[in-house]
């Protein structure tokens, strides 16, 4: 019984966080996790929640809710509205993180629709993969790659998705694409929405960095033309990423459709499926969120925040580039234009691996490094390292 011998390891985040907990040289460098850290001090960079205006210690009570908070599904539902004059209906779920919605919705698909298949951008976020197995949906792939410009090659992309088929799910991430970082235009968003509505999939958007590309305001331009142009869509959300609550789990799950009796049937299965596994989602924090969302005053604090996040790793990326342009390295780079926590190195699995043992420097396997966890005091050690394995071999 459980036996491991067969067993595939966990995703490569869950494997090398296992690794780096392991070494003990005290100047080990993890550049794997999506976590924001401030320069020096690593905190999350958010403050917002520290506020007075925020304690919650009289609210006690319970209310049995198991599609989240009350509160907090209210500001979700205004926070993420369409700018529309035709008419649309919206349900809000809380979720345990987007990691929560996304198994929620593939689940609902799976058992009520009878949804057999999803589709995700090839590379993408490896969770994914295994939450579709969790689910038990066969998955596809779409081509997600960069031309010679560092621009998405769109057309590969469309050419993998018609093949699509009725009743297919489309995972598509909102922005700051984990791990490329290269999002869609908006008018690439109107062409998907298209196909999917001929196609009579349903659109998934992994919203998990949402406000880390533009802001919220302008990165949920994309809600707009998928309501345009589908009879209903669903959409993840997180807080992980979005105001450093990593540690607390609280991400929602929407559902976006022109039909009441739609919404209606999501919150019936969903209600069906959270009860029957943790029966309701955490109370507290989603109360302080609802808050932040809910005051003129906080929400602003929030912004502002959340563009000194997204200016901060613009800072760190450039910093970064230019240090490895004075040597040369730059190139290493694949994904320049990039929006959101991550860049891509173009290094072999033997460099990847040198970069770890012999520099203590861990990045992922794919060559993804994160530029949340990055300080600007790191990147000399970083481009030596880099300098040293790349041209410096006896
Ligand atoms: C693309 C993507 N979706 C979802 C998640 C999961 O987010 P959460 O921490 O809210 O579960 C992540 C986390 O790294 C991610 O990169």
């Amino acid at each position: 019984m459980f036996s491991i011998e067969n067993m595939i390891m966990l995703d490569p985040i869950a494997e090398i966080s296992s690794q780096i907990g392991k070494d003990t040289r005290v100047n080990k460098m993890n550049l794997c996790l999506g976590y924001f850290e401030s320069e020096l001090h690593k905190t999350t960079g958010f403050t917002v929640l520290n506020s007075p205006d925020i304690s919650i210690q009289d609210e006690g009570n319970i209310d049995f809710s198991i599609l989240g908070e009350t509160t907090f599904r209210r500001e979700i539902a205004s926070l993420l509205s369409i700018q529309t004059s035709n008419q649309y209906y919206q349900s809000v779920v809380q979720t345990i993180g987007a990691s929560g919605g996304i198994w929620l919705i593939f689940s609902l698909l799976k058992r009520f629709e009878q949804c057999r298949r999803v589709w995700f951008s090839c590379p993408t976020w490896d969770n994914h993969i295994e939450i579709a197995k969790n689910t038990n949906l066969d998955f596809s792939y779409y081509h997600y790659s960069l031309d010679e410009n560092g621009e998405l090659d769109f057309d590969l992309m469309l050419k993998d998705i018609s093949q699509m088929e009725n009743g297919d799910i489309l995972l598509i991430q909102g922005c700051c694409h984990n791990p490329l970082g290269v999002d869609l235009h908006l008018e690439q968003w109107e062409i998907v929405a298209i196909l999917a509505r001929n196609k009579k999939v349903s659109v998934v958007v992994d919203f998990a960095y949402m406000g880390l590309a533009h802001g919220i305001e302008q990165d949920k331009n994309i809600l707009f033309l998928l309501h345009k142009h589908l009879n209903y869509f669903f959409v993840v959300n997180s807080f992980s990423k979005s105001l450093g609550l990593y540690g607390e789990r609280l991400g929602t799950l929407t559902c976006f459709a022109k039909e009441q009796e739609i919404v209606k049937g999501f919150e019936t299965y969903a209600k069906r499926i959270v009860r029957s596994s943790y029966s309701m989602p955490p109370q507290n924090i989603a109360k302080k969120v609802a808050k932040v969302i809910g005051s003129d005053s906080l929400s602003t604090i929030w912004y502002e925040e959340l563009t000194q996040l997204s200016n901060s790793l613009h800072l760190r990326k450039r910093a970064l580039l230019e240090a490895l342009r004075a040597v040369g390295l730059d190139k290493l780079v694949i994904n320049q234009n990039s929006n959101g926590m991550f860049i891509n190195l173009d290094l072999t699995t033997p460099e990847i691996s040198e970069l770890a043992k012999k520099y203590a420097i861990y990045i992922l396997t794919n060559g993804r490094l994160s530029l949340a966890c990055l300080q600007l005091l790191d990147i000399p050690r970083l481009v030596e390292a880099l300098k040293m394995i790349k041209f410096c071999h006896e």
